[in-house]
């Protein structure tokens, strides 16, 4: 059987993140922890840019700039099409507010959103009289693809969802369902919070018309960065409701004229936070020294060890995906006649292990990171085990 280690040093991996000798960190679906090198990188950066202003040499705007460039790559996008948000909800709410609704116009979500994605669509239903519609998901394409023609109707206007769900970590079928959605001349959008930095993502394969993202979770960046991708030709379609200084192409104050940028600077107004952009560079610096590809087999082995274990036990019940092309790193399971925040209280009091409950489905969640190992996975079954025997 091939074990993570085939792919990344463990012992070198985990070096970079202290608080892992402290706890069993299963939740990088949450929160990312920044590897040691990057957080440093990052707060000298941020350092010498607050204390000298203008006077400092580091660099930090032309390293976020970097940053963006890096971003659109590993999205597969050009940097035009880019902008720099604080997290994933907040791209999605560049689209949804973006657009200009007529009541009765409908979108097409599913069941399984985090409030990301749920929250600004049941706004938008109530205050502009558009109707959401749900449907369950799969990852299976052909069960996806009728589904949502059985809520498809002429005012279908957007689907909106998440790549990769927070719940059960099941992975849609994101380049059928854009397709189908172009056919029709439906807009796009996906959630991919929970994809990027977990598996390989790229938009032009994909197909879609937006994807927002953050850099807080699986890039294990720092908190308050957020990516967005808008095929050029849509983003165009976004009407952004903030702009200011760096966002419009063209003002006159005599004529009035006021055109935002035909790119994701649109987007982008006043002074930013430029040194968390430069320290979400450092931290893909990181991955690079790890190797990409070498992350995601590490993921798809432990992953793959996760849910054996899982499965093997009688009294557990995996909710997940168990294939990988199905799935990503979140790993979702039910422990019966447990409730999940016992069961979550009782893993971090007890066993120092961090997971994430699911109180949607009574359920608990782990991610497996790039450092996390099989030892992570043998102590939580361990512990899981004393607890369903009740001792
Ligand atoms: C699928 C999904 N979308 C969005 C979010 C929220 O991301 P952010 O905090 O970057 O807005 C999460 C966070 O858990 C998530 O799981």
């Amino acid at each position: 059987m091939t074990t993570t280690s085939d792919y990344l040093d463990s012992a070198i991996v985990r070096a970079s993140f202290p608080v892992l000798e402290e706890v069993t960190y299963l939740n990088v679906g949450t929160y990312g922890i920044m590897p040691e090198p990057a957080l440093k990188t990052f707060q000298e950066l941020q350092a010498d840019f607050e204390r000298k202003g203008v006077a400092s040499t580091a660099n930090v705007g032309a390293k976020a700039n970097e940053t963006r460039e890096r971003i659109a790559k590993l999205l597969g996008a050009s940097v035009k099409e880019i902008a720099f948000t604080r997290d994933a909800t907040d791209g999605i709410n560049l689209v949804l507010a973006g657009l200009t609704w007529q009541p009765g116009d409908e979108v097409i979500t599913t069941t399984e959103e985090h409030e990301a994605m749920i929250h600004p669509l049941l706004y938008l239903q109530a205050t502009k009289g558009i109707c959401v519609r749900r449907v369950e998901i799969s990852p299976d394409p052909d069960v996806m693809l009728r589904r949502l023609e059985e809520v498809r109707s002429p005012r279908t206007r957007l689907v909106g969802m998440s790549h990769v769900t927070c719940e059960t970590g099941t992975r849609l079928p994101a380049h059928e369902i854009c397709a189908w959605a172009a056919g029709y001349n439906i807009l796009s959008l996906f959630d991919g919070a929970q994809a990027l930095g977990a598996i390989s993502v790229n938009v032009r394969e994909i197909g879609c018309d937006f994807y927002s993202s953050n850099g807080h979770k699986w890039l294990c960046g720092p908190k308050g960065t957020g990516v967005f991708y808008g095929c050029l030709d849509k983003l165009v379609q976004l009407s952004p409701a903030h702009v200011g200084a760096g966002s419009l192409a063209w003002v006159d104050v005599n004529t009035g004229a006021a055109e935002p940028w035909a790119s994701g600077q649109r987007f982008e107004y006043g002074t930013r936070a430029w040194a968390l952009y430069a320290g979400l560079g450092a931290s893909l610096d990181w991955y690079d020294s790890l190797g990409w590809e070498n992350v995601e087999r590490h993921l798809i082995a432990l992953n793959r060890y996760a849910k054996q274990h899982i499965q093997s036990r009688k009294h557990l019940q995996l909710l997940s995906p168990f294939d990988w092309c199905d799935s990503s790193g979140l790993v979702t399971f039910k422990a019966p006649g447990n409730l999940c925040f016992e069961m979550g209280r009782m893993l971090r009091e007890q066993y120092h292990i961090h997971t994430r409950m699911i109180p949607h489905y009574n359920a608990v969640r782990i991610s497996t990171a790039h450092f996390n190992n099989e030892a992570d996975i043998d102590k939580l079954m361990a512990a899981v085990d004393k607890a369903v025997r009740g001792n």
